[in-house]
């Protein structure tokens, strides 16, 4: 499939110019199509009933749960179904046992979501060590080999930074959290669906993942990649339907893995959707996606940083899908607003749920950045119409 037609199943992208992947991906045809079927066919809930609707409704999440695992390269078991990438993060965060002393390793450029989880053990009494960037965003992988001592229980990176796109080392950090004998969460919200995501390769024993974003899957989803052995000592949060074997008045005995952890009616036309969309981004290829993606990161970096007055930030040999920056004394949701109104192009504003890392950028102070996103679908010509229109603001109103 071309970019060509993968716009063509995007019917928004014939009124707007998206350029914001990184908040959620918009949903192709065949994955609504996916969804529609589920509603209008065989609307009931999984694995309670005994009539044929339900037995094939169960029968399409466990497939949906097959495709997604193999996506990842996971065996089904290893993948929990969560709502999006925060609650997949939360269940480790609250799921681990921590003892007081243990310590956290995270890098000051993450996302809330892999930040506060960490941040709130402190009042368990673990230290969350916070590892700054160099000025790029970039975590320098011997850096954390410094950090680390006996008392180094988890290590938590994030592959690509959604504020900066910054392409952290997770292979390199992952060698190291296995020399230290640590436990290793990356968070790849924002690489999942744009390039190929191997567990295997990535050695990591938890990652957290979206449905919605690069895998242009339906919001309210996501997962959570997590050893089997690992997820056995979790502690589960959400009891209830579907969570337990057996329970007497005062007992229970848990349901296998992955069951334990998707307490109640979970979002089922959102998971078959899920499996539709990785099916969908396969038939592209992630090959011909991550080429793609490459070649207009350059096109959005190098365009955007020759307008005068304006200042892109990373380093645009280090960084994938996503370019944020400023226009000189412009406040980034103005900048926004005008892209909107003057060309209905859709950009992101502001401190991106990512406020330690616009303090180390050094932006905080100007309102965060404008962030433009791109997946499969965006042509060079979104990239031109962007730097166009940014060009005519930064004349018009930058000094
Ligand atoms: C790097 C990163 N982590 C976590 C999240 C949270 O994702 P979700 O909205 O799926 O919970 C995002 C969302 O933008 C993100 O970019």
């Amino acid at each position: 499939m071309e970019s060509a037609d993968v716009r063509s199943d995007i019917p928004i992208l014939e009124e707007v110019i998206y350029l914001d992947a990184a908040s959620t991906g918009p949903t192709p045809q065949p994955v609504v199509d996916a969804m529609c079927d589920y509603f209008y066919n065989y609307n009931t809930n999984t694995g309670r009933g005994a009539y044929s609707l339900a037995i094939k409704t169960t029968q399409k999440m466990q497939e949906a749960r097959q495709k997604v695992a193999g996506f990842v390269n996971a065996p089904p078991e290893e993948i929990i179904f969560t709502k999006n990438t925060t609650e997949a993060i939360n269940i480790v965060a609250h799921g681990l046992n921590w003892e007081k002393g243990d310590s956290i390793l995270v890098p000051n450029i993450e996302h809330h979501s892999n930040f506060l989880p960490w941040l709130r053990l402190k009042e368990k009494g673990v230290n969350v060590k916070v590892i700054k960037a160099d000025k790029n965003g970039i975590i320098n992988p011997e850096q954390l080999v410094e950090s680390i001592d006996d008392t180094t229980r988890l290590i938590t990176i994030t592959h690509v930074s959604n504020a900066f796109g910054s392409l952290q080392d997770i292979y390199e950090i992952g060698k190291i959290a296995e020399e230290n004998e640590s436990l290793y969460m990356i968070d790849a919200a924002q690489s999942v669906g744009h390039m190929e995501t191997n567990v295997k390769k990535m050695k990591a024993n938890f990652i957290a993942f979206p449905g919605h974003k690069g895998t242009l899957g339906p919001v309210g989803t996501g997962f959570l990649y997590c050893k089997y052995e690992d997820a056995e000592k979790l502690e589960v949060s959400d009891l209830g339907g579907g969570t337990v074997l057996d329970v007497d008045e005062n007992n229970y005995q848990l349901e296998s893995i992955p069951a334990r952890f998707e307490g109640g009616t979970s979002n089922i036309a959102g998971y078959i959707g899920l499996g539709a969309s990785v099916d969908y981004i396969q038939n592209i290829g992630l090959k011909k996606v991550e080429k793609h993606g490459l070649k207009l990161t350059k096109e959005l970096y190098q365009g955007l940083s020759n307008v005068e007055n304006v200042t892109c930030y990373g380093d645009p040999q280090n960084i994938y899908g996503i370019v944020s920056f400023n226009i000189n004394n412009i406040h980034p949701h103005d900048v926004a607003k005008i892209l909107d109104e003057v060309r209905k192009i859709c950009v992101r504003s502001g401190h991106h749920c990512a406020i330690p890392s616009m303090k180390h950028m050094g932006v905080h102070e100007l309102g965060g950045t404008v962030r433009a996103s791109i997946h499969y679908y965006n042509t060079s010509e979104d990239i031109q119409a962007l730097v166009e229109t940014v060009e005519d603001i930064a004349k018009t109103f930058g000094v």
